[in-house]
């Protein structure tokens, strides 16, 4: 497995590759992986002769008061698992090699509105301007993406069909602890309190589950998980919304494909999770 730390011999790599015939897959991270990002990886191991995973805490998405610098590292961690995991070639840039003095940007509209987007206005638009060079950098003809973050994924997916990137994107299930919490990166910031307290979210998505087959309607849904969340003190609701699967604007009958998303502070940490009904 290679590391790379430059656009250039990234490139050179991935030319190299493309002349043999060979397809690319890609899994863009943050870093401090987790078994999330293994079954990305698994995933792209199975459909491509290639795997890139990319390495790279994007300071554009994060907000001013974000978490930035306190975000957690362990690139050593994480190379040893993407060599597990079969990777051919990790990329690793520092922010200056990725931002020089940029005047451009990718924005997406409406889709990221609301949720996650409303809390953090900027987000997505520090999301797609990454994506967007990783992906014109990789040339991949696969990529993965976490079920967890589902504003992320449709707003990439609508990014790739409006921008026509020649990319086709893969969303995968969210993998979960034993007891049931999604896993993140930032699960890491709870303390022995504050990580049973994180249960009421993964118990408010099993909650909605049984009683969305039972066929009710987005308010009773979302009151019922909302309840569940309300009981523990230490939880803060930010959103909790039902939205179209594939514009993330709220729907008020399961009509369509929906995804039912949360994002809920545990003390000072902001966790997400979510479930979608109604896809084959
Ligand atoms: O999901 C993430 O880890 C990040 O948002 C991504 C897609 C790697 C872009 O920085």
């Amino acid at each position: 497995m290679k590391v790379t730390v430059t656009v250039l011999e990234t490139r050179d790599i991935i030319r190299q590759w493309r002349k043999e015939g060979l397809t690319i897959g890609f899994v863009p991270t943050m870093g401090f992986l987790h078994e999330g990002h293994a079954s990305l990886i698994k995933k792209c191991r199975e459909e491509n002769d290639k795997v890139v995973v990319s390495v790279f805490i994007n300071p554009t998405q994060f907000g001013e008061n974000e978490d930035l610098e306190a975000y957690p590292r362990d690139f050593n961690r994480d190379t040893a698992l993407c060599e597990k995991m079969g990777a051919d070639l990790i990329f690793h840039p520092e922010a200056e090699e990725m931002y020089q003095n940029p005047c451009t940007v990718v924005n997406i509209t409406t889709l990221s509105d609301n949720l996650c987007g409303k809390t953090r206005p900027t987000h997505f638009k520090g999301v797609c301007t990454v994506v967007s060079k990783l992906f014109n950098i990789i040339t991949p003809d696969n990529a993965y993406f976490g079920q967890k973050d589902a504003q992320q994924l449709a707003i990439i997916k609508k990014m790739v069909k409006d921008l026509n990137f020649h990319i086709r994107i893969v969303g995968c299930p969210i993998i979960r602890e034993e007891d049931g919490l999604a896993k993140s990166s930032r699960n890491t910031y709870l303390n022995e309190t504050e990580r049973k307290a994180a249960l009421c979210l993964s118990k408010a998505v099993k909650k909605g589950q049984e009683i969305i087959f039972m066929g009710c309607d987005s308010e009773m849904v979302l009151e019922q998980m909302r309840e569940i969340i309300e009981k523990e003190s230490l939880a803060k609701i930010d959103y909790i919304s039902m939205v179209d699967v594939l514009t993330m604007q709220p729907v008020d009958h399961v009509e369509k494909p929906v995804v039912v998303a949360m994002a809920v502070y545990i003390g000072k940490t902001r966790l997400i999770d979510n479930f979608i009904y109604g896809e084959e």
